[in-house]
């Protein structure tokens, strides 16, 4: 009796110690920059079974994709979600011999193993793609870390990034958009308009538009949440019902939205558009 309470304690205290932590994380995604840097996914902790692998919304092996193949990384940022033990992070490959904008989302079991990986891959033809530009601008915005006192709740941030999505069905939802915010959309941006001409307004979408499959990573300390997501209507050669890979990076202030950064995976050459 004894013997297993004792058994019981240590298997519950091992648990304890293998919980997420941000560190263990940015170990992650660390690796992750190694192993895209070099083209090799087993730098990567990965879990010894059942690992999911994606790009683009298709299952694939790893050896196959984007991330067997070794990329210049010009500029990266990275999100560390200890609550979901989750990571995002934004790659830029902009001098790479095939310019790159990537979008990669990563799961990590108990045992800090990566059970899953899945990416929007945008490159040429992509929407608004311009990897230069991306860069460009990327290098240029303030992403520190936000001070305890002024750290928005897991729920403010993730509100506010879900009305940004929201509003492109219903132009009456109320954004919280700060003054400036700068929209970085593939590689065009409103971030070098004047300051109070520097909005992420948008203009109505026809209506019902609905995004849906969202998958998040939010970060406190960065203020920030990934909104992994499927876009309709953009893709001309389908019904305005199709969805397209996309994935929106949003970066809020005290409340207030300060950075969008958007990838979407067009089918047909800038979506058909
Ligand atoms: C394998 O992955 C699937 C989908 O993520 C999950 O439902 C299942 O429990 C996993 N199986 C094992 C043995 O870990
Ligand atoms: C990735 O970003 C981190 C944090 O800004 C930086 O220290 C590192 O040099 C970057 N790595 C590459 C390959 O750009
Ligand atoms: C891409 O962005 C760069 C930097 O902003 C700009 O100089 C270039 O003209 C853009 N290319 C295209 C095709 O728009
Ligand atoms: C649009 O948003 C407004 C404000 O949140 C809400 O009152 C209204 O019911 C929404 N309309 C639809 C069709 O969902």
């Amino acid at each position: 009796m004894r013997y297993e309470s004792l058994l019981f304690l240590c298997a519950g205290a091992s648990r304890v110690l293998a919980a997420c932590t941000r560190s263990l994380l940015e170990d992650a995604t660390s690796a992750y920059i190694r192993a895209q840097s070099s083209g090799q996914p087993s730098l990567l902790p990965l879990a010894s079974s059942n690992l999911s692998y994606s790009e683009n919304d298709t299952p694939m092996d790893i050896s196959k994709g984007v991330l067997s193949q070794a990329v210049t990384i010009d500029f990266n940022r990275s999100l560390h979600d200890a609550a979901q033990c989750a990571t995002f992070t934004e790659i830029t490959a902009a001098t790479n011999k095939h310019p790159y904008v990537i979008h990669t989302r990563m799961l990590l079991d108990s045992d800090n193993k990566i059970t899953t990986i899945e990416s929007v891959v945008t490159d040429d033809g992509d929407w608004a793609f311009n990897a230069t530009g991306q860069l460009q601008w990327t290098k240029q915005e303030k992403w520190d870390p936000i001070s305890e006192a002024k750290r928005d709740s897991r729920a403010v941030i993730k509100g506010a990034g879900d009305a940004y999505l929201d509003q492109w069905g219903n132009s009456s939802i109320q954004v919280p958009l700060g003054t400036p915010c700068a929209r970085l959309e593939g590689g065009s941006y409103t971030g070098q308009r004047s300051p109070t001409a520097n909005t992420c307004k948008m203009p109505a979408f026809p209506n019902p538009l609905k995004v849906g499959n969202r998958r998040y990573v939010i970060d406190e300390e960065l203020g920030a949440v990934d909104i992994f997501n499927g876009f309709p209507f953009l893709e001309k050669s389908k019904p305005a019902s199709y969805s397209v890979p996309s994935s929106n990076l949003i970066r809020v202030e005290e409340g207030k939205i300060r950075y969008i950064h958007e990838v979407t995976v067009c089918l047909t050459p800038h979506c058909g558009r």
